[in-house]
């Protein structure tokens, strides 16, 4: 079933590599900022029958805050445009045929996906908060390697999550040619044991405590990485604090190279200048433009899309 792969003020490039993954149309939706701050999103008029004959992939991600209230007004717009609603139009009402379900958002860096759960009383559930938000304006959701799936679990709206790990994979073995795959914490150990699966090299992973946004800490542990060249494969990297760290303990133990490879290069807050010092590589994805980035997260995201299209 053939559609069109839509995109608002960012993710133009990731949503056109996805729309050539799925020999679809890619449509450009107009998003713009008033002087004073304020969005303004619109389904341009060459674009109103496009995304009336088929399903819409609409690429949109949750970072940083502006792209999550622009994300809400072009899947309102768009939903508008499908069921034919242009009620409160200035000129005169009109109305069309509504078409149906179709229409998917694709998330290729969910943002807050780290605040699953309330770490304390009070606190909100940030990411559970914008999963459903999302899911009551949409027909289904792809989100790439996201943080903890609990964020999106019990959902009615079909939600598809997908990893680009088979494609870092790839890369690394290419590229790096790795003998060792580490995950420098409990929670990266389900994505970087696949990645050492694929390329068939021993895996190990670190214990980490995170004491602040800035300063984590590591269990000390004994790894087989004497005149080895390691890859630390997470989610993703912002400060880069989780790798620097980890890279340090393989380099005490012997490691002739470290490279650091993740889904969502973020690189907050001098990160690439920090992990310069720390890595002979660094590799991402395209799910935030990044300097770094050198994986297309396209693949991985038409996979949720087909999966998506079999449900409706
Ligand atoms: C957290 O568990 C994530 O998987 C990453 O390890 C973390 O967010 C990386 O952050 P940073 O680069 O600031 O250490």
């Amino acid at each position: 079933m053939g559609g069109v792969v839509a995109s608002g003020s960012g993710d133009t490039a990731l949503a056109e590599a996805l729309a050539k993954e799925l020999e679809w149309d890619h449509v450009q939706l107009e998003a713009r900022r008033f002087p004073d701050t304020e969005g303004y999103v619109r389904v341009p008029d060459d674009c109103i029958e496009p995304v009336r004959s088929g399903p819409v992939a609409l690429v949109s991600a949750t970072f940083p805050d502006s792209a999550i209230l622009e994300t809400l007004f072009l899947l309102h717009a768009l939903n508008d445009v499908r069921e034919g609603n242009m009620s409160s139009l200035k000129n005169g009402e009109r109305s069309l045929p509504n078409v149906g379900p179709g229409l998917f958002l694709i998330i290729p860096y969910f943002g807050y996906s780290r605040q699953d759960k309330r770490f304390m009383v009070g606190e909100a559930v940030s990411a559970r908060f914008l999963a459903s938000t999302f899911a009551n304006h949409c027909d289904g959701i792809v989100i790439l390697d996201i943080h903890a799936p609990a964020a999106v679990e019990g959902l009615t709206t079909p939600v598809e999550l997908v990893s680009s790990m088979s494609e870092i994979a790839l890369h690394l073995q290419t590229k790096v040619h790795p003998d060792f795959i580490l995950s420098p914490d409990k929670g990266a150990v389900e994505r970087a044991s696949e990645v050492a699966q694929t390329i068939g090299v021993p895996f190990s992973y670190l214990e980490k405590k995170r004491i602040d946004a800035h300063t984590i800490e590591h269990t000390p542990k004994d790894l087989d990485v004497n005149g080895q060249i390691v890859a630390i494969v997470d989610d993703m990297i912002s400060t880069g604090g989780t790798i620097c760290r980890a890279s340090e303990a393989l380099m005490k133990q012997g490691a002739k190279e470290v490279h650091a490879a993740c889904t969502h290069g973020l690189f907050t807050g001098g990160a690439i200048k920090r992990l310069s010092s720390h890595v002979s590589g660094v590799h991402s994805t395209d799910s935030l433009p990044n300097p770094r980035a050198n994986v297309s997260a396209a693949p991985a995201l038409a996979r949720g899309v087909n999966a998506l299209l079999e449900q409706i």
